[in-house]
């Protein structure tokens, strides 16, 4: 399968039957270089409702009759829209027609862009194709993690390092120890001034601990 960064803390998983992303955020993101109206996909999975996670969920999903897959709040909020939703809570796991997700905890918060409440925060763990893939929201670090690290094999982590409303480059560095993926990708830096992060210190401190770390430029993917 192939895994498409485009940016912030979107994720595009894509395999032969199946296109799926992950907090799409195109509008509003000064670094995009896609247009919201590119992107086909039949799943969209929402870790929370802050608008540099959710601000192109409820067009794309529309265009393309997707389904939107987030918490209870969220589940509601794109029904109320037109949009099929499936409710998640965290810790609960449903098997979908392209795998298997399940939602872990994320320390951090979740309105709409209106303020309205949008029920908890949630990191995502996707089992596609054979391969578990985490990706961990906006979170601040948790020991928990360790916990998600032993209980499933991840073969590749989306973890944010931008600092500010999410952990740093250290914390994360912990948090790669901790969820002990075969390879972690950091996200969430750099789209503004606020969660400016140098990759690089991320991925030298992560090598130094004897993980793998990728560095996925704007538009690039991976094979897994
Ligand atoms: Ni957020
Ligand atoms: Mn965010």
């Amino acid at each position: 399968m192939k895994i498409i960064y485009h940016g912030h803390s979107f994720v595009q998983v894509q395999n032969k039957n199946h296109s799926v992303l992950i907090d799409p955020f195109i509008s509003g993101n000064p670094t995009a270089i896609t247009k919201p109206e590119e992107f086909k996909c039949d799943y969209v999975i929402l870790t929370h409702g802050h608008g540099d996670h959710i601000s192109d969920a409820i067009s794309v999903a529309k265009k393309n009759n997707a389904t939107i897959i987030s918490s209870f709040e969220i589940a509601n909020y794109a029904a109320a829209n037109g949009i099929t939703s499936h409710p998640l809570g965290i810790g609960g796991s449903f098997n979908f027609p392209f795998g298997r997700v399940k939602l872990t905890i994320a320390h951090h918060s979740s309105s709409f862009p209106d303020g309205a409440y949008a029920g908890n925060p949630a990191g995502v763990l996707l089992t596609i194709d054979g391969k578990t893939i985490y990706h961990a929201g906006d979170t601040g670090l948790f020991y928990d993690m360790k916990l998600i690290g032993e209980m499933n094999k991840i073969d590749l982590a989306f973890l944010p390092i931008g600092d500010n409303f999410t952990m740093g480059i250290d914390d994360a560095v912990k948090a790669a120890e901790f969820v002990n993926a075969g390879v972690v990708v950091p996200i969430h830096y750099n789209t503004f001034d606020i969660i400016n992060a140098n990759p690089e210190d991320f991925k030298k401190k992560v090598e130094s601990i004897g993980k793998k770390c990728r560095i996925i430029n704007i538009g690039e993917s991976v094979e897994l």
